[in-house]
């Protein structure tokens, strides 16, 4: 509590004056607009709902059957902890006579895969109770999610602040990828992570079903590609109707992407005629750019697709179809004197005469794009299929910058996102939070900015199997999550963090696994002895995971046959203990520059910021003798060795160097020297993670 105290004050502390910020208090996505009143309304044991629909129809149906499994799985568990279902009082009336203390009103059951449908609600809290009305059921959906933030839990009951929500999102198109082609993940992973989609206002699942590394969907045409491609990890067609059925019920829509030409083994695998060479593969167990590539110049490679895009896009519904595209290099292509050869007949050549391979992948491209359309299916693919001849409605999503993004609403295509949010490289929320599909120097005309339908957050699974997949997820994705719902100028990073933490407990008790099962691996790895474990876990809580793809490249050799559990794999994608320290430690050097502080730090905000850092301080300064004899002793421990020792060295520096701001000495150069020495040793990765402190811990010795 003391802890927390004191980062709400250092939070005042390092907030910029100029940037007042709304009151935003649980919410996140920060909804369009909000009035908080002074009362609360407290929620009763005899908590009842209604909804107000429209006259019955099957939709209407399909849409209240949403609305109140909603209710009753998503958000009561949270009003009335330890209560299940209190079912509606009543509903389906034609007039509203409301009675109950929740009333839900909407208009008409909103089409979910109608892009751009209306999502918006109005939310009122007031002593009486708690009114919700949309447009359309799907407006009824996103305010369930935030009158869910709302709750408020003391030790007795539950209560609502007062409070007036208008919202609605401010682009479309707002996805996750999830990839269980590279470590698949279980319909019930699907499941929870779509309710944390659910719970963030995320509305499009994008399912990367196919890669090198295994084709996930079942085929009845072609089994081969889930049995032999799939080596039998699949989603059946009953589980895939499961799912979407389940996203449906959230607001969700589920589109689903086959990756060809390339990122295509695990269908070579399966069908070897589909190939560019003779060669045979086998469901790639590598991770990487493969550079491997259907061959597009065969009819037969375009009857297999048409046959099982015409399966396919009847068993997925989205109007929506991805087909990949991305990262192949025409490597294949090019050594093939057959395909160069065709490449010549067709012309696909350069100024120079030399094959070019992307003429060749647009053909490839033009061909499945003719399927899709017989099958009125809108393609998407990677900004690699970006190029003349490329029909304006095919929608292109960025992954390689910003650039591809603007160069594809200036061709005229509908545009995502997702380069910046790529959440499988580790990196900060902050970091995924700042890019925005359309800032406001976007240089695109009106017309062309309304192409930018929005983006998505993608969650590819080298480094992440099912147990640990949520952990890679949340609660990083819920800042795109914001990006793409709310305001551009909602903006502050402190305050988005200040939320995150909150929506992360609320994750957690949706069922998601994000803080659980790396705790579970932790106690496994510390050989389920309890007492091990607190010392493991202040070490690993420091530790983050090597940025980026560095993982492939660190003397470990990862297939997709390497267990994912050990120290890395449990380590947090983003320290909360070294971002709340790096906070603080701004927080003193800021303080110390005031007027106030700028001889002794002994003001207020001075010593409770001191007292915060050295009790960080000194508690990892005392874990290594903890831990140490855990570490010795376990084989799958040893490699981490080196950085409880260099956060031991570093905890130390740092409480000199307290001591010294204390008495307002600065440090000798020789003392800055050494210092400086052990950070840049205390930086080197460890059995593929970094200490996470170590960054503000050199600003504090940097200091001047
Ligand atoms: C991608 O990351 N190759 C789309």
């Amino acid at each position: 509590m003391m802890r927390l105290l004191l980062l709400c004050f250092l939070l005042v502390l390092t907030r910029p004056l100029a940037a007042q910020p709304t009151d935003t208090r649980t919410l996140l996505p920060v909804p369009a607009q909000t009035t908080w009143g002074q009362s609360r309304f407290t929620v009763k044991p005899d908590l009842s709902w209604q909804v107000f629909t429209p006259t019955q129809t099957a939709a209407s149906q399909a849409a209240d059957s949403a609305v109140a499994q909603a209710v009753e799985r998503l958000v009561l568990p949270a009003l009335l902890p330890g209560r299940v279902g209190v079912g509606p009082s009543s509903r389906k009336q034609a007039s509203p006579l409301p009675t109950a203390s929740i009333v839900l009103q909407y208009g008409r059951p909103g089409e979910l895969l109608k892009l751009g449908e209306d999502e918006s609600y109005t939310l009122r809290v007031t002593p009486m109770g708690v009114a919700l009305n949309a447009p359309t059921h799907l407006g009824i959906l996103r305010g369930l999610a935030t009158l869910r933030q709302l709750a408020t839990p003391e030790k007795k009951a539950v209560w609502l602040p007062e409070v007036d929500v208008a919202d609605s999102p401010r682009f479309p198109w707002r996805g996750l990828l999830l990839d269980p082609a590279r470590h698949f993940l279980p319909v019930s992973v699907i499941q929870r992570n779509l309710d944390g989609m659910w719970a963030t206002k995320f509305n499009v699942m994008h399912w990367h079903l196919s890669d090198d590394q295994g084709f996930r969907v079942e085929s009845k045409l072609f089994p081969r590609l889930h049995a032999v491609g799939g080596e039998g990890q699949f989603y059946t067609q009953q589980q895939v109707r499961e799912v979407i059925r389940y996203a449906a019920q959230r607001g969700i829509r589920v589109v689903p992407e086959l990756d060809m030409p390339g990122h295509a083994t695990a269908w070579l695998a399966a069908y070897p005629r589909l190939a560019s060479n003779d060669s045979v593969y086998g469901v790639a167990r590598k991770w990487g750019v493969l550079n491997i590539a259907m061959d597009p110049t065969k009819e037969t490679t375009y009857s297999l697709i048409d046959s099982l895009l015409s399966e396919m896009t009847r068993l997925f519904p989205d109007p929506y179809f991805h087909i990949g595209g991305d990262e192949n290099d025409g490597r294949q292509w090019k050594r093939s004197p057959r395909i160069v050869a065709f490449m010549k007949k067709q012309g696909f050549v350069d100024a120079k005469g030399q094959p070019d391979k992307h003429a060749l992948q647009t053909y490839y491209n033009r061909r499945v794009l003719q399927m899709l359309t017989r099958y009125q299916k809108t393609m998407v693919g990677w900004d690699e299929i970006l190029g003349p001849g490329l029909a304006p409605e095919a929608v292109i999503q960025s992954w390689r910058g910003k650039k591809g993004l603007y160069e594809a609403a200036k061709a005229g295509h509908p545009a995502l996102l997702s380069n910046g949010y790529y959440i499988d490289l580790n990196l900060t929320a902050a970091s995924h939070y700042t890019p925005d599909p359309l800032p406001q120097d976007a240089p695109l005309t009106p017309q062309q900015q309304k192409l930018i339908l929005g983006g998505e957050a993608t969650m590819w699974s080298e480094f992440a199997d099912s147990v640990i997949v949520d952990s890679r997820i949340w609660p990083r994705a819920a800042a795109v999550a914001e990006r793409l719902w709310s305001a551009a100028s909602v903006r502050d990073v402190p305050d988005m963090y200040r939320r995150l933490g909150l929506v992360s407990g609320q994750l957690e008790t949706l069922g998601l696994q994000h803080r659980r099962a790396p705790e579970q691996l932790l106690t496994q790895l510390a050989g389920g002895r309890q007492t091990a474990v607190a010392p493991l876990r202040t070490l690993a809580h420091v530790l983050e995971p090597v940025k980026e793809y560095k993982r492939h490249f660190q003397g470990f050799k990862y297939t997709t046959q390497t267990p994912l559990t050990r120290l890395v794999d449990a380590a947090p994608a983003e320290s909360e203990e070294a971002r709340e320290f790096g906070v603080a430690v701004d927080g003193l050097l800021a303080y110390r520059r005031t007027a106030a502080a700028t001889t002794s730090l002994q003001g207020q905000p001075g010593r409770a910021l001191l007292a915060y850092l050295s009790n960080e301080l000194e508690y990892w300064q005392a874990n290594d003798a903890l831990v140490q004899p855990l570490l010795k002793q376990m084989p799958s421990l040893q490699e981490y060795a080196p950085h409880s020792v260099n956060l031991k060295s570093v905890a130390t520096l740092g409480l000199e160097r307290l001591r010294m701001l204390e008495k307002g000495q600065a440090p000798t150069p020789a003392w800055q020297a050494n210092a400086l020495k052990q950070l840049d040793a205390a930086k080197a990765p460890v059995g593929q993670t970094e200490l996470a402190v170590v960054p503000a811990i050199r600003r504090l010795i940097e200091a001047k």
